[in-house]
């Protein structure tokens, strides 16, 4: 079937299918001595001028703390020479409204050499400084339309600083101006899932409660805390990937069919969903979530140091960096379905993975087969890296009797198609240009995943010493409880 570009087949690099941008833009990205700036923003916009779709006359203004002229920082970056020209910094700082002043004038300036008044305000930046910056944004006039304003999870520690954030984004600026970013939406995999759930009809009808058994899903990775000690300190890992990522590939998995992909339809499906999860009980919070915390160990064949002896990180820290739990989805087609979800640093390797399990046969004909013994069914979203879907089944082993053996029957992107997916900022940030707020989060899908996770967070806080996290040894899969976690139930992690 040809695109909608009347392409048979996809391009090597598929962010030449993207529209060339028309109009005139300016981005200005707050924390941009920082990491994300360095290792996605500039280079998804180093690409996204690689492969034409910026236009002839747009501009990226650096804004932190740090003092440096354009040129070093420009140096900071490994990027088209001819993307840095349009590039350029400012030192402010976020809490003074006189420094902002001056902050508008170097926007007014170079708004007016693109001749366009399309901005956005990128916060790249600890959430501690969101709501500053946008009331200096406010004061100085800058939130006015069609000003946009995006901003990185986390959003907010809790329930009440995400409502704190809210309430402060939405005196200042219009539903339609914020974009609350969650990369994992980004990804070509991820919004596979839907394609693979709503453009099949084979599928769909297995997709509930009298034929999937499980759901697993793992967001694996082998890197640690690295450089970022003093955030991730703040956070810990369920707010970092399960308030977010985790939850808003759940709901892809889960949700119900929307009417339509674009716009509300999609969004207020995955908010559906999330509404339809069944909090945890606090009293025993420790049958349905693992806490655990990387200890010494070796990975990638290199010894590392626990947790508590990285660079800036307390020795006594209780600080979570691997999460699993089970969840229930109260609605008639989840009804009684588990799912098991982790995430962590420092395990073995980078893999995420969605694994729907499908129930075993209820009868084995094969003679010394029985039926519980037979692997069952199971269709696995490979998110990344190696990105793909798998089909697990059995099949006859070519032997006289009749044994049957599980193959897995593989597509994989790059096999198959032969291209590079883009990268998740590339999408996102061509769609906050564009102002197309569908891949993005709305405040009702913060406000549920706060609720549910906002308990978890208090009663470990509460009890630090009942909930203290159990220690792993880096380059293994999570303390030895997350594994118990789903044999208790008779089952096991993949
Ligand atoms: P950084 O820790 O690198 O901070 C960004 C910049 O903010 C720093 O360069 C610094 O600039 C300024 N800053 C840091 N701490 C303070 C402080 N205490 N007071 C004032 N300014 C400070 O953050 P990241 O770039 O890693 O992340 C930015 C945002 O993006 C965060 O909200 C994070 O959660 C989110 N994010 C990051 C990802 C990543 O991979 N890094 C992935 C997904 C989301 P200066 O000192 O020059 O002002
Ligand atoms: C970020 C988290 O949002 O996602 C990081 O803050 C994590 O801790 C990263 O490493 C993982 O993203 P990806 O795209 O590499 O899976």
């Amino acid at each position: 079937m040809k695109c909608s570009l009347g392409l048979e087949k996809c391009p090597d690099d598929t962010l030449r299918c993207f529209p060339k941008i028309e109009q005139p833009f300016g981005i200005v990205i707050f924390g941009a001595s920082g990491d994300l700036t360095k290792r996605k923003l500039i280079p998804a916009l180093n690409r996204l001028f690689e492969a034409g779709i910026l236009p002839e006359r747009f501009f990226v203004l650096g804004a932190a703390r740090t003092k440096m002229d354009d040129k070093k920082f420009r140096s900071r970056f490994d990027a088209n020479p001819d993307f840095l020209e349009h590039c350029s910094y400012i030192s402010v700082d976020y809490q003074d409204p006189e420094s902002f002043k001056q902050l508008k004038n170097t926007i007014e300036t170079l708004m007016k050499r693109i001749d366009s008044n399309n901005l956005v305000f990128y916060l790249a930046v600890p959430p501690d400084l969101y709501i500053p910056i946008l009331e200096n944004l406010s004061k100085s006039g800058l939130n006015e339309k069609p000003a946009r304003v995006v901003i990185e999870k986390p959003f907010g520690k809790d329930l009440e600083s995400a409502r704190r954030l809210e309430e402060t984004l939405k005196k200042y600026f219009q539903e339609d101006q914020i974009f609350r970013i969650d990369h994992y939406l980004g990804k070509e995999t991820v919004q596979n899932i839907l394609v693979f759930r709503f453009a099949n009809f084979i599928f769909e009808e297995i997709w509930n409660n009298k034929f999937v058994d499980h759901v697993q899903i793992t967001m694996a990775e082998d890197i640690g805390v690295e450089h970022r000690a003093g955030y991730f300190e703040n956070v810990g890992l369920l707010r970092d990937i399960f308030q977010n990522h985790m939850l808003q590939v759940l709901a892809l998995i889960a949700m119900e069919p929307p009417s339509s992909f674009n716009g509300e339809n999609f969004r207020n499906e995955r908010v559906k969903l999330l509404r339809s999860i069944r909090p945890f009980p606090v009293e025993e919070m420790g049958n349905w979530i693992v806490r655990g915390q990387y200890g010494r160990g070796v990975v990638n064949g290199k010894e590392v140091p626990a947790y508590r002896e990285e660079p800036g990180v307390d020795e006594d820290s209780n600080v979570e960096t691997f999460v699993a739990m089970k969840l229930f989805i109260d609605n008639w087609r989840w009804s009684g379905v588990p799912f098991y979800l982790r995430a962590g640093k420092r395990l073995p390797r980078k893999i995420t993975e969605v694994a729907v399990v499908f129930k075993k046969i209820p009868h084995s004909i094969f003679a010394g087969v029985p039926s519980d013994e037979l692997e069952p069914n199971t269709i696995v979203f490979t998110l990344q890296p190696n990105e793909g879907i798998s089909l697990e089944f059995q099949v006859k082993r070519p032997c006289p009797g009749m044994f049957p053996q599980l193959l897995s029957m593989d597509f994989r992107y790059e096999d198959y198609f032969g291209v590079k997916l883009p990268d998740a900022y590339e999408r996102l940030l061509l769609d906050v240009i564009l102002g197309d707020p569908t891949l993005f989060m709305r405040r009702d899908d913060l406000e549920v995943s706060w609720e549910l996770l906002d308990p978890v967070l208090k009663a470990w806080e509460n009890d630090p010493i009942r909930f203290s996290p159990h220690v792993y040894p880096a380059g293994t899969w999570g303390p030895r409880e997350a594994d118990l976690l789903i044999e208790r139930d008779g089952r096991k992690w993949r």
